[in-house]
């Protein structure tokens, strides 16, 4: 589906994603960028989120991680790639200009999406309310702990994040939301099977995209 995006658009714009789940797609991005069978040259990029106060060259930015995972691999520039900047003194000012650079750049084509076992996308956590535009979020104790294993502790873990808003996410044109292992097979069946949305569930508000497509493999898929 990526790759689709890819080769039909003139200005692909495509949203990522970090996280585990999102390793294996981005490996075979690199396979096929290798083989000659994809260019990135073209290609603009904008990630989910980032840790607030996290220094782009810290090994637990976000940044890195698109880096090492997919950027340092492709023929993609990198001043085509957006990750949320966690240095910025005023996150929400700044949320707005991301968004609008984003619809500056036409709107994503295809956002990539994992789902955390809380229900959250990006770093939008179960709440009363959720909200639209980019902004800065605290993270919430479980997603803290899910984290933690990226870090020497789970201390270290930064308590806030600068997440693209449930708003900037619909938008997208196109969703992909992925989730493997048994982890997250009990938010996947309350996701798939429940006729509700919820601010609880986060995640649930992507079923009232026209364009929303879920994929599993057979352990999250446990309970369905
Ligand atoms: P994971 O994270 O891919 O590492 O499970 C997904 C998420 O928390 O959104």
């Amino acid at each position: 589906m990526i790759e689709e995006v890819i080769v039909s658009k003139q200005n692909p714009v495509i949203g990522l994603a970090t996280g585990s789940t999102p390793i294996g797609a981005y490996n075979e991005l690199v396979d096929r960028y290798k083989r000659k069978q994809l260019d990135f040259s073209k290609v603009t990029s904008f990630n989910l989120d980032e840790y607030y106060g996290l220094d782009p060259s810290n090994h637990q930015s976000y940044r890195y991680f698109m880096d090492s995972n997919l950027f340092n691999h492709i023929n993609i520039s990198k001043e085509k790639t957006h990750v949320p900047n966690g240095l910025v003194n005023n996150p929400n000012g700044y949320g707005r200009e991301y968004d609008e650079l984003i619809e500056e750049h036409g709107g994503i084509d295809i956002q990539l999406l994992g789902i955390g076992r809380n229900g959250h996308i990006a770093f939008n956590e179960p709440a009363d309310e959720l909200r639209l535009s980019t902004h800065l979020v605290d993270l919430t104790e479980d997603t803290i702990e899910a984290n933690s294993r990226f870090f020497e502790s789970k201390e270290e873990v930064p308590t806030k994040a600068i997440t693209m808003g449930m708003g900037t996410i619909l938008k997208a044109k196109k969703i992909v939301l992925m989730a493997e292992g048994e982890q997250k097979a009990k938010i996947m069946a309350d996701l798939i099977s429940k006729d509700q949305i919820s601010t609880k569930l986060p995640a649930s508000f992507l079923r009232l995209h026209r364009d929303f497509t879920i994929v599993l493999d057979s352990k999250a898929a446990k309970y369905l």
